[in-house]
């Protein structure tokens, strides 16, 4: 009965195969049951990205798997802002072949599995911007093989396990935007391949480790908006590699070195705002030739701002909320300085000492200017008719100074106009009526007189008008 041994081997084979395909790890089937029950905790997918997932296809077929090309297992899931939503399932941690696991921006969410420390493999982890919860599980740790780790933009709360200072090869680690207390831990010092650490807006705490500075290939630390305090310790000046460097809102103290640029010379984002910085401005800040954003805002900064002729790229450099000077006859000289730079798009010094006459080379300012404030200081004289070569200016915040003199008619494309608090007089410009995106004007207390100009009533999106307080006469325009 030839026919009935057949039929038989091919039971016993398929039973074999069986068999086989149960023992974990062997071959793919682990794989496809791991994915399989991976779309199981899929509650939505608008988009039906996971249609493809059926048993009738190679799972090396699906939407967003990869395969090994000699095994057929899977080496990566990649399934990136496909409106997926979510449990995260330990399932996935049966893809022991699995390198890249990359589920940013869907609605994944519940915890981080434990069992993820089992992805030996696993070399890239991104589940930023998913509503994910919990704690980071120190068994991260296990997958000695990562190189990237994004959890960014989820609401994991607990502490940075300290564990994940093995990780020796990582080079890009972010938990920014997130829910996690505690400290910074030194142990991510021994990280010496990390290239990005994004620790910004989250609820640390305590100092910023000494063992950071041994982070010679970084380019990038953020730890703004945290409640990190106390000094910089002084290894920090030691990663001449570092191209951001963002350390605002935070409870940071103490004086910066005075040649933290020389020190420091690829540095193109350096923000400092809202901390308790004290001190002079660093003296090295001249020679920052590759500075794009420089923000000293809101802190205890005083004495003498220096000239900044070189800072050609520099586009925003903020000074407001400080005890900064310009005592002397060079004191406003840095502003003629910025003249040079042509790219200059931000700039404010709003709420220090300045003193003296309004600077006339604000007219030679770069074309590209977009916001000029200067509000909050002791600023004299007129405000000078070349601010109309201000083509792009947006918001011109000149108030609680002591000018004096007209308002220029040259002014353009405004869309905030802030002069309250000074000494200005003469009539309101016809002209400021031409400025059709005018949004918020403050001319208050003043001495303007003579007649509200009917004209302002063409500034169709105006939002806020205060003329209280100066000489004038008529109706406020509707
Ligand atoms: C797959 O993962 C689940 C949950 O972590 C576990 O219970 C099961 O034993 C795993 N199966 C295999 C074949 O690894
Ligand atoms: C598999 O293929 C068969 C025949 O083409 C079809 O009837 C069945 O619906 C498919 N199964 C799935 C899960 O798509
Ligand atoms: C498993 O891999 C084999 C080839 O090695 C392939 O023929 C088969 O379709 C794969 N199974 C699944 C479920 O993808
Ligand atoms: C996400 O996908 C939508 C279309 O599905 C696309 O418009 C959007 O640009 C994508 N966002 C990102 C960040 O890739
Ligand atoms: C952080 O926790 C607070 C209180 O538990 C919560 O209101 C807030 O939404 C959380 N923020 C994030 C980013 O998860
Ligand atoms: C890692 O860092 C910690 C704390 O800085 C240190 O005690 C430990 O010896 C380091 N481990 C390795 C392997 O370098
Ligand atoms: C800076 O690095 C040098 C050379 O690696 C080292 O000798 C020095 O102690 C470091 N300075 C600080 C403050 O860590
Ligand atoms: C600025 O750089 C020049 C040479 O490039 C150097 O001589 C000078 O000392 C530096 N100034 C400061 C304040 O670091
Ligand atoms: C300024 O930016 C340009 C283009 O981004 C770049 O080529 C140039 O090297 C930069 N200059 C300096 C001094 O950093
Ligand atoms: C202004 O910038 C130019 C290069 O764009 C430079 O050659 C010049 O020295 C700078 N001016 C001053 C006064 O430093
Ligand atoms: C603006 O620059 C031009 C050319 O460099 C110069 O002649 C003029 O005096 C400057 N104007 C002001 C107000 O500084
Ligand atoms: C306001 O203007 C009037 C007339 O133009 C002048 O007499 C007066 O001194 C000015 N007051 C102030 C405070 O500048």
């Amino acid at each position: 009965m030839e026919a009935t041994t057949f039929i038989i081997s091919v039971a016993l084979s398929a039973l074999l195969h069986h068999s086989l395909a149960l023992r974990p790890n062997l071959d793919n089937s682990t794989d496809q049951n791991a994915l399989l029950s991976f779309k199981f905790h899929v509650t939505s997918d608008p988009i039906g990205v996971l249609d493809t997932w059926n048993q009738n296809s190679s799972i090396c077929t699906w939407h967003g798997v990869l395969c090994s090309s000699t095994k057929n297992r899977v080496t990566g899931l990649t399934l990136a802002n496909m409106t997926l939503t979510a449990a995260m399932s330990p399932y996935i941690t049966n893809l022991s072949f699995l390198r890249v696991l990359d589920l940013k921006d869907n609605n994944y969410h519940g915890t981080i599995p434990v069992e993820i420390g089992k992805l030996r493999r696993l070399e890239t982890l991104i589940l930023a911007s998913n509503n994910i919860d919990g704690m980071i599980p120190s068994s991260l740790s296990g997958c000695s093989r990562l190189k990237v780790i994004d959890l960014s933009e989820n609401h994991l709360e607990g502490t940075i396990p300290s564990e994940l200072g093995n990780l020796l090869i990582l080079q890009d680690l972010s938990f920014a935007k997130n829910n996690l207390t505690g400290l910074i831990p030194s142990s991510l010092g021994n990280l010496s391949f990390l290239r990005t650490l994004g620790l910004k807006s989250n609820y640390l705490h305590g100092p910023i480790p000494v063992e950071l500075g041994r982070l010679n290939t970084l380019l990038q630390l953020h730890i703004g908006d945290n409640h990190v305090s106390g000094e910089v310790p002084s290894s920090i000046f030691n990663l001449s590699s570092l191209i951001f460097m963002i350390f605002a809102k935070n409870e940071l103290s103490g004086h910066l070195p005075s040649n933290l640029f020389t020190a420091l010379p690829s540095l193109t984002n350096l923000l400092l705002g809202s901390n308790l910085f004290q001190g002079n401005i660093p003296t090295s800040f001249p020679n920052a030739t590759n500075l794009l954003r420089v923000d000293f805002s809101n802190n205890q900064y005083s004495g003498l701002v220096p000239s900044l002729w070189n800072l050609h790229n520099l586009s925003f450099l903020n000074f407001e909320i400080n005890q900064l000077v310009s005592e002397g006859e060079h004191g406003l000289h840095f502003i003629t300085s910025l003249t040079n730079l042509t790219f200059l798009q931000v700039f404010s010094v709003a709420s220090n000492h300045f003193t003296g006459m309004f600077p006339s080379s604000i007219a030679n300012l770069s074309g590209q200017l977009t916001m000029l404030v200067m509000g909050g200081n002791h600023f004299e004289g007129n405000i000078p008719e070349g601010i109309g070569n201000l083509g792009s200016l947006t918001q011109l915040s000149l108030e609680s100074n002591s000018l004096s003199g007209k308002i220029p008619s040259t002014i353009v494309n405004l869309q905030n106009l802030f002069l309250d608090f000074n000494f200005l007089s003469g009539s309101i410009p016809k002209s400021l009526g031409n400025l059709s995106q005018l949004y918020e004007m403050g001319l208050s207390r003043n001495n303007f007189t003579g007649t509200i100009p009917s004209r302002l009533s063409n500034c169709q999106h105006l939002q806020f008008l205060d003329l209280s307080m100066n000489g004038l006469i008529g109706k406020i325009p509707k």
